[in-house]
């Protein structure tokens, strides 16, 4: 599905400006805020946030290389994770080997792996995926760096039965991406000699597409993860460079972004025109929400900051979204997510074999017609004065994605800067963790009060 060869990305914001527009800032007037950005761009890189590190160090890279010929014996891979510790397994799944990967057979896999994610605990889900797979030659990735998240330890314990209940040893069919020191995970492995892989200590799930977390699964799918990180570096190198500040569109983008918040366009929509990277706008949307939301600063002002990730895909949401997006509170800034060259081709009928009316299709494709229908989508909303950019991939493959990957974790710890938050922290996802822990029957410390609060009822 993917292809060789190295691909940057583009980036067009052309329609964020009042030259497009006809209203809000031009370039120039943006640029007056740049050295902000270099600031907190070089902030960033000098505190060498682990997402980052890892990358100069290639210790995920080569510790999941080390496991490279075990896996091989597995026909399929179960991710048992959530939130930051799946997002990234999956977007690189559907945008690197497309929808019907699991579908095909081995010898059209090439022995590859199938790989599946068990990240929900909904009781339906869950059967879908394991009547789809043969425990015997699975391999379950049980992934979670604080090694106690309830959704993946309750997957966990329920697959590990399933595994005893067959009579195979669990033993040689789990393994662990843990922490390597802490958590309910490594006291298991330790005790019952369970093969592990790290998740670096100071690489957050949010951040951790590039690290063990994602990487094990894509590379027994086939992925070519060196090429991944080859994207990745050369993006890196190309982002935190401030030479021609203006010319860099991690620059550009983080004053569009910040300028954004700051007038109170609380909603922040990435929309793909490519299905295989619809799972990427979810990957973003933890990243923005979560490491971007937060109720205090970092001098402990109360400040209740964020903008809200929402995802949509072309063309299919321009019949159900873009009415909003046009004519709607001017409330948002969009992302369309453009592929220039598709993996297929559908060719549409030549002129002389359609009707009349529909003549304007004849004898084009559909990868044109849905460029079309995202210029056209963004030259509406230009007339209509809200801001939309796009980010230009020409192909998908290992090389682009390694890019896309780079460019928005950088932008997210540069956003964090500017706004001045932490944005590695979590600690409005606890209480809710803590509460759920609570009323299935664990003793924690006493949130009596929370939960009760929390119960008073207006049921109708
Ligand atoms: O970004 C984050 O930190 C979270 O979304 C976590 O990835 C998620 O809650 C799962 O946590 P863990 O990997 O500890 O099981």
């Amino acid at each position: 599905m993917s292809t060789r060869g190295e691909q940057v990305l583009k980036f067009d914001f052309s329609n964020c400006f009042k030259e497009n527009l006809g209203t809000g800032i031009t370039v120039s007037e943006l640029l007056t805020d740049v050295n902000a950005v270099t600031h907190s761009l070089n902030y960033v890189v000098e505190s060498s946030p682990g997402f980052l590190r890892i990358l100069k160090t290639n210790e995920s890279l080569n510790e999941v290389k080390s496991l490279e010929k075990w896996i091989q014996k597995f026909d399929t891979i179960v991710v048992i994770g959530i939130g930051g510790s799946a997002l990234g397994n999956r977007a690189l799944h559907s945008a690197l080997k497309g929808f019907s990967w699991n579908d095909l057979s081995n010898k059209q896999r090439e022995g590859k792996a199938r790989v599946f994610v068990l990240d929900n605990v909904d009781p339906e889900s869950f059967k879908v995926i394991t009547d789809k797979i043969d425990f015997k030659n699975t391999l379950f990735n049980v992934i979670s760096k604080s090694g106690s998240t309830v959704e993946t330890m309750a997957n966990y314990l329920v697959i590990r039965q399933m595994l005893e209940n067959r009579g195979i040893p669990p033993k040689e069919h789990l393994l662990f991406t843990t922490d390597s020191k802490k958590g309910a995970l490594r006291e298991i492995a330790n005790k019952e000699d369970i093969k592990t892989l790290n998740i670096p200590h100071d690489v957050g799930g949010r951040f951790s597409v590039l690290t063990q977390v994602a990487l094990l699964s894509a590379m027994a799918e086939g992925i070519n993860i060196e090429d991944l990180y080859k994207g990745a570096k050369k993006a890196m190198r190309k982002y935190i460079s401030c030479e021609k500040p203006e010319e860099n569109p991690l620059v550009v983008a983080a004053l569009l972004f910040y300028r954004s918040i700051k007038e109170n366009k609380n909603i922040s929509v990435m929309m793909p025109y490519s299905e295989r990277l619809y799972n990427f706008a979810d990957w973003y949307r933890q990243l923005w929400a979560e490491s971007l939301g937060k109720r205090y600063d970092l001098d402990g002002r109360k400040v209740n900051i964020g903008q809200t990730p929402v995802k949509a895909l072309g063309a299919i949401d321009q019949h159900s979204q873009i009415q909003l997006y046009n004519e709607g509170p001017n409330d948002k800034i969009i992302t369309f997510i453009k592929v220039n060259t598709f993996s297929n081709e559908v060719k549409l009928p030549d002129y002389i074999n359609i009707p009349d009316e529909l003549q304007y299709l004849g004898d084009s494709d559909f990868s044109s017609l849905i460029k079309r229908e995202l210029e056209g989508t963004a030259a509406a909303l230009t007339n209509n004065g809200v801001q939309n950019m796009t980010v230009i991939f020409d192909k998908i493959n290992e090389s682009s994605t390694g890019d896309f990957i780079m460019f928005y974790e950088l932008l997210t710890a540069v956003m964090g800067k500017l706004l001045n938050i932490d944005p590695y922290n979590q600690p409005g996802v606890e209480l809710g963790k803590k509460i759920t822990r609570v009323l299935m029957g664990k003793e924690e410390e006493d949130i009596s009060e929370k939960i009760v609060k929390a119960k008073r009822r207006y049921l109708l």
